[in-house]
Formats: structure tokens, C-alpha cells, sequence
């Protein structure tokens, strides 16, 4: 009996392989499974059989009934996906991959200018206290940024360095490396930064900025000019101008305002630059002599310039976005445009 199984179901499995159609598989199934089958006609005798010999041929039975059930069935899906013209050996269709958002390609981009000059990329701290946000960069306690409507002010209880908040700018991140490393220094640092704005086309509570530095033995204004103009050229055109613009921070001395050329009228005059032909990218100067004796460094002995630019304005005149909070609102489809291969 079992021999008579074993028979049956090479014989079903070599005919249904080689079917070649769904029509052939019905009539194999009609022929292996169908009421004048050989399956249905044993099961009809069965109570005929001893009892000695009914349960394993209701075993073989089954089993034998699964075993073409199951090969029915994948002949029969493996026709339809050839028909379908599916072919397991075709790359995988695309997939969505994302893309790398239009801040992060700004914020690569400015730092590989500058590590072409030798700085390091560095990251500060988000969370700063007041005194690495203020005091050390020589902002006076009465200084109006440091109202609480310019700074969020965590609810932490306040350490020796006065209490916590969210860094308004990346400066902090000057006095931190400072103090860490030892001249000659130049870095570069990216981050997020947080004041109380309100939302609109050009304000966000929360927005990025570069902060550059370098000290050494004989840094000059020349070097802080240098370095700003390699940039302003390497990041937007050959042909860009700088212009510097005398200015007040009160971590700098002298300080400055940098502008470029405006990229979109090429300083002919147009909306974007307000009709001046410039545009205003960043604030610079040399490091106020009180900030490095903060950090322990003689300014007797050594010097140093540092910038700071915001990268929402940068990569809103490199790509002409002309509201802020496209940045933040995840719209794939503006996300999209800035693929890079
Ligand atoms: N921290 C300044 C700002 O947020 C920018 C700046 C940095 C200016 C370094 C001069 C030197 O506006």
C-alpha cells in the first residue's frame, strides 16, 4: 500500500511540474483529487480495510492529498507570476531613500570650505548656562539679550555658573574649546540655537549657526578678511565681493558685519538685497582680549578672530526659499529638491 503511495505521488509531482498551464493543472487536479480519482475511490473503500490497517491508510491518504493539494498550488502561483512577467532575477523596485535635508547640505558644505583651511569641525552643548552664554563672552548682566524674552531659561536649579538655558547662539562653544585646547587653535562649529521669536517668514525659535574661530601667536584682521573671502567665493561664486562693515559685539573688539554681493542681482540692485547690491551673511571681529582671559589664555601673548553666520539665510539665498519654516515642516515634496547623489 504504501508502495502504491509512493508511486502516486512522484508520478503527480513529475506531471504537475511540467504542466505549463493553468488549464493542464485543472485537469491534473480533476485527475489526482476529482471525484473519480484514485484518492477518492480508495477513501470509499476504506471501511472495508481491518482495523489494524485504517489508520495508516487514512495517514497515507492525507498526506497524499496535502502533498498534491500543495504542489497545485504552487505551480499554479509560480504560472501566474510568469504571466505577470515577474521575473525574481530583476532588481528590487525603487524604494524611497530620503534625502538629505537642505540645512545639513548647507551646514557640510560651509564646514568643508573651512576644513580646507585647516579648522576642525567641533560640537558645543544645546543646554549652556549663563555664564558660558553671557559672562565669559563679556555680556554685561543689564545686556538687553539677556532678558528672559531673548533666552529660554530652563527650570533646572541654577549650578556656580549661574542658571541653565538654551543656548542663544554658538559662541558658547568658543569659550568651551578655550578652555579645553591649547593655541593654536581654529574650529569651526555647527548647532542649533534658540531665542523667543515668534514665527514668521523669517523667524523660527529654534535655528542654526556656524561659529569659526582661530587663535594663535600672530592671528591678524587680515587672517579673519582672508578666510571670509575664500569662503564667500568657495561657497557662493568665484565672482562674489565681501564687503565688512564696522559693528559692536561685545565679544569681538574691533567687530564687523560682513555682506556679499548680492548672488541674485550680482549687486546690480534688486528685492532680495533691498536694491543695495549686498547682502548681510555675518558678524565677525577679533576675539575681545577679556574673552581670552576668561579661558585662561594671555592675551599679551596671543590673538584671535571669530564669525558667526546663520544657515537658514545662507541656504535660503543659495536655493531663493523665501519663508523659513519650509525647513521645518517636513514637506517631502520640498525635501525632495535637494537629492544629493
Ligand atoms: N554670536 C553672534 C550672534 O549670534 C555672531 C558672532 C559670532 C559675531 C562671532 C561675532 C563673532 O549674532
Amino acid at each position: 500500500m504504501e508502495d502504491k503511495f509512493k508511486n502516486l505521488r512522484a508520478e503527480a509531482e513529475k506531471e504537475i511540474r511540467s504542466a505549463g498551464s493553468a488549464d493542464s493543472l485543472e485537469v491534473l487536479r480533476v485527475k489526482y483529487l476529482g471525484r473519480k480519482s484514485f484518492l477518492s475511490s480508495f477513501s470509499g473503500g476504506m471501511s472495508k480495510l481491518d482495523a489494524a490497517e485504517k489508520p495508516i491508510a487514512g495517514r497515507l491518504l492525507n498526506q497524499a492529498k496535502q502533498f498534491i493539494s500543495r504542489l497545485l498550488e504552487e505551480e499554479k502561483s509560480r504560472l501566474e507570476e510568469k504571466e505577470e512577467g515577474l521575473d525574481p532575477t530583476s532588481p528590487a523596485s525603487k524604494t524611497d531613500t530620503g534625502s538629505i535635508h537642505p540645512l545639513t547640505l548647507v551646514i557640510k558644505d560651509i564646514c568643508r570650505v573651512f576644513e580646507r583651511l585647516g579648522f576642525e569641525i567641533q560640537e558645543g552643548k544645546e543646554t549652556e548656562d549663563e555664564w558660558h552664554n553671557f559672562q565669559a563672552l563679556n555680556i554685561p548682566l543689564d545686556h538687553p539679550s539677556r532678558d528672559a524674552f531673548d533666552t529660554f531659561y530652563l527650570g533646572l536649579p541654577a549650578s556656580d555658573k549661574g542658571r541653565y538655558l538654551l543656548r542663544s547662539h554658538t559662541s558658547p562653544s568658543q569659550i568651551r574649546l578655550m578652555q579645553k585646547r591649547k593655541p593654536p587653535l581654529a574650529f569651526v562649529v555647527p548647532g542649533r540655537v534658540y531665542r523667543p521669536d515668534s514665527v514668521d517668514a523669517s523667524h523660527s525659535f529654534m535655528f542654526h549657526q556656524i561659529e569659526g574661530f582661530a587663535v594663535g601667536k600672530d592671528i591678524t584682521f587680515s587672517h579673519l578678511k582672508g578666510a571670509l573671502m575664500y569662503f564667500a567665493k568657495e561657497l557662493f561664486s568665484e565672482k562674489a565681493e565681501i564687503r565688512l562693515r564696522p559693528h559692536f559685539f561685545p565679544f569681538t573688539e574691533p567687530s564687523a558685519e560682513m555682506d556679499i554681493s548680492c548672488i541674485i542681482c550680482k549687486g546690480k540692485g534688486c528685492s532680495v538685497c533691498k536694491h543695495s547690491g549686498w547682502l548681510e551673511i555675518l558678524g565677525c571681529g577679533m576675539i575681545n582680549p577679556k574673552v581670552l582671559k576668561a579661558c585662561n589664555i594671555n592675551p599679551k601673548s596671543y590673538q584671535g578672530f571669530a564669525f558667526g553666520m546663520g544657515v537658514e539665510r545662507i541656504a535660503m539665498l543659495k536655493y531663493g526659499i523665501n519663508d523659513i519654516r519650509l525647513f521645518y515642516e517636513n514637506d517631502v515634496k520640498f525635501l525632495n529638491q535637494f537629492y544629493e547623489v
